[in-house]
């Protein structure tokens, strides 16, 4: 083998993508495992390179976030860029004025090289794109999807487990609103595993992404208890009820407890399993499971940071 071809041989795949707003966008496992690499990569090293070095990016949330947010900001000064940022955008940014997210986004083009956008409309990251010359993260867009959380949680399994084929993997919680679970499920629908929707029946999966899980042949089983099932599976993946999208506090009090995972629960869950929520946790997972080996929660939250510098490398660096 010539050097050249060495190199090339060495060289992680990171094919690029102008902008991140659907996981649909990483259904490739060329692109997954490039990124991976990368970000494992920096895991293993605390000498990272300055490859956004001169690099402004801008955090736009107009929803609360402590993970996102703060994981993309550190992602980015860790690789030597610089951050501008307005939480709150819809309180302190000129949306407050009646501004639309088209007029900020243009604007905020002409100060940062990429934006990193969470927003409380279905849609909002694509709606960016068509108006933007920089590239655009989708950092959650209301019930829609969140492509980023989706990857990191993919990258845990993937740390977790030998293979992700032949898994079984139950989500439990909110499936009706839950972002982070909507972008899960599509990424995951890439290898071959089975899916346990642990949810109430109000709280389950939109139709359309089962509909796309039969067409593609993923196995999946709705569960409105844990009975049967906990069991059975390699991958428990809990998410908070979303209390901000119920039209009235008494229906997210009817429904907020139906699911908390405890000790006694965990008793009946595989020894090699392992428990995954995106957080915040409210009570859906007591907080005596901390204290138990399978649980992989925080773990999770810290490898969004290797992902979203992966994720800014990939966008950033030519
Ligand atoms: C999630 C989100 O914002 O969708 N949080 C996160 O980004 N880690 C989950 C949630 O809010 O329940």
């Amino acid at each position: 083998m010539n050097n050249q071809t060495k190199t090339e041989v060495n060289k992680p795949k990171l094919q690029k993508l102008h902008d991140v707003t659907r996981v649909a966008q990483f259904q490739n496992k060329d692109i997954i495992n490039g990124l991976f690499e990368v970000a494992n990569e920096f895991k293993n090293s605390s000498d990272h390179p300055e490859s956004l070095h001169g690099k402004v990016v801008a955090t736009l949330f107009y929803e609360p976030s402590t993970r996102t947010r703060l994981s993309f900001e550190a992602a980015t000064e860790r690789l030597h860029g610089k951050i501008i940022s307005t939480e709150n955008a819809g309180q302190f940014s000129s949306a407050a004025k009646g501004e639309t997210l088209e007029d900020t986004i243009k604007t905020i083009c002409g100060y940062a090289d990429a934006i990193v956008l969470r927003h409380p409309e279905i849609g909002a990251a694509e709606r960016a794109v068509e108006v933007a010359s920089v590239p655009i993260i989708n950092a959650g867009d209301g019930a829609g999807e969140h492509p980023t959380q989706a990857l990191l949680d993919l990258f845990t399994i993937r740390e977790e487990k030998p293979e992700i084929d032949g898994l079984k993997i139950g989500l439990v919680g909110d499936l009706l609103n839950g972002r982070t679970i909507h972008s899960l499920v599509q990424l995951l629908s890439m290898y071959d595993v089975e899916l346990f929707f642990i949810a109430p029946e109000q709280l389950q999966l939109p139709e359309k992404y089962k509909a796309r899980l039969r067409e593609i042949g993923i196995k999946y089983t709705d569960c409105d208890s844990w009975d049967n099932t906990i069991e059975k599976l390699d991958v428990i993946y809990v998410t908070r009820v979303q209390k901000e999208r119920f039209e009235s506090e008494e229906d997210y009090i009817k429904i907020k407890d139906s699911f908390i995972l405890d000790t006694t629960i965990m008793r009946q869950a595989k020894q090699d399993s392992i428990v995954m929520h995106p957080l915040p946790r409210v009570n859906e997972i007591a907080l005596e499971v901390d204290a138990d080996p399978r649980a992989k929660y925080f773990e999770q939250a810290h490898n969004g940071l290797y992902v979203r510098m992966a994720l800014l490398q990939m966008l950033l660096v030519p």
